[in-house]
């Protein structure tokens, strides 16, 4: 069979038996993602249509407007998760503390906890402009049978089992990895179904873009200022190209395809930067790794963090591996 013939649901069949301590668990897992990314995606898609857009009139408890689509998907992938019971925890950027899944019943046998922000970019949902959802997935570390505790959520990257997004683009594509490279499946939207268009997906060996908020600019620390114009100056295969979505998930696709660096530094105004490290950072960066790329917070390497917080924030620099280390130079010589 063709690779782009292969369904998302066949390779999660063939793929079972490479999972560490396969029971299956985690394969009915991204089989629940799956499902309800085509939920969402169809509302997404409806978006100028039904009463979809606009803000739902709450804030989150990072004090962010909560759009209705992020209302929307934020209850349909804790519904999947939890009518499906197949978690034992889940974490969300919508949600102000963690949902426990029936942890404490010691029938419930489920292992994995997942944490999700349900819907990337959403400044983008009103313009017609691409949205995401990211996911990351570990197993409990506290007993099976107990209930979830804060520490279960708040494991180093490096732990992930599987992480990955969806991208509701052009077209829309679930992209993961549990540690085995990383493959994108393309949606069909006329039958329901992804399949495997993007095996093995990695950097190119130089990438050529530049990602980040230059509206910015006179908050960043020196160090950015000083990477910027470098990536701004004339010489060798310089200057490069600028583009910015503004949501993670399409920014890090293109530039994954395409070859380039996402930045979204510290500043005077936020000391860690806007993104948060558990379900925006944390699965990016090991995407990244996992397609030759590098993802730091200037100094560290983001799966080398040891969380404290589940809506904690780290400034983030993610991209071509050579294009990270040459802006870890230059943080480490003006931080
Ligand atoms: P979210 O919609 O989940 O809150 O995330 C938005 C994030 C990220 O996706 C994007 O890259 C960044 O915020 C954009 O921030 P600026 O508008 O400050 O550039
Ligand atoms: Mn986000
Ligand atoms: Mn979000």
């Amino acid at each position: 069979m063709s690779q782009k013939n292969k369904t998302l649901g066949e390779y999660i069949i063939e793929n079972q038996a490479s999972f560490k301590y396969t029971s299956g668990e985690l394969s009915r897992l991204i089989n629940s993602i799956r499902l309800a990314a085509k939920v969402v995606n169809h509302e997404v898609n409806k978006a100028g249509l039904v009463d979809i857009i606009g803000a739902a009139g709450d804030t989150n408890i990072q004090g962010e407007n909560q759009q209705k689509l992020d209302v929307y998907a934020n209850d349909k992938f804790i519904q999947t998760l939890t009518n499906r019971n197949i978690v034992c925890g889940i974490a969300s950027e919508e949600e102000d503390d963690f949902i426990s899944i029936n942890s404490q019943d010691e029938n419930n046998q489920n292992k994995y906890i997942v944490l999700i922000d349900p819907l990337d970019g959403s400044s983008n949902i009103d313009v017609n402009v691409s949205v995401g959802t990211i996911f990351s997935i570990y197993r409990r570390i506290t007993p099976i049978g107990t209930p979830v505790k804060l520490k279960d959520f708040l494991q180093k990257g490096s732990e992930q089992v599987a992480a990955g997004y969806i991208v509701y683009g052009t077209s829309t594509m679930l992209v993961y990895t549990t540690g085995h490279g990383v493959n994108g499946f393309t949606l069909n939207p006329a039958i329901g179904t992804f399949y495997l268009s993007h095996p093995d997906m990695k950097f190119p060996k130089k990438g050529y873009i530049y990602s980040v908020n230059e509206g910015n600019y006179s908050h960043f620390p020196q160090g950015v200022k000083n990477y910027i114009k470098y990536c701004q100056m004339e010489e060798g295969d310089r200057p490069y190209t600028s583009r910015y979505i503004g949501s993670l998930v399409s920014d890090f696709h293109r530039n994954m395809i395409k070859g380039g660096i996402y930045m979204y530094p510290k500043s005077s105004k936020n000391a860690n930067g806007k993104l948060r490290l558990l379900y925006e950072c944390n699965p990016i960066a090991f995407l990244a790794e996992q397609a030759n790329g590098k993802a730091s917070d200037g100094f560290t390497r983001i799966l080398d963090i040891t969380p404290t917080e589940l809506h904690q924030r780290v400034p983030f620099f993610c991209g071509n591996k050579n294009m990270v280390e040459k802006a870890e130079v230059f943080m480490q010589k003006n931080p």
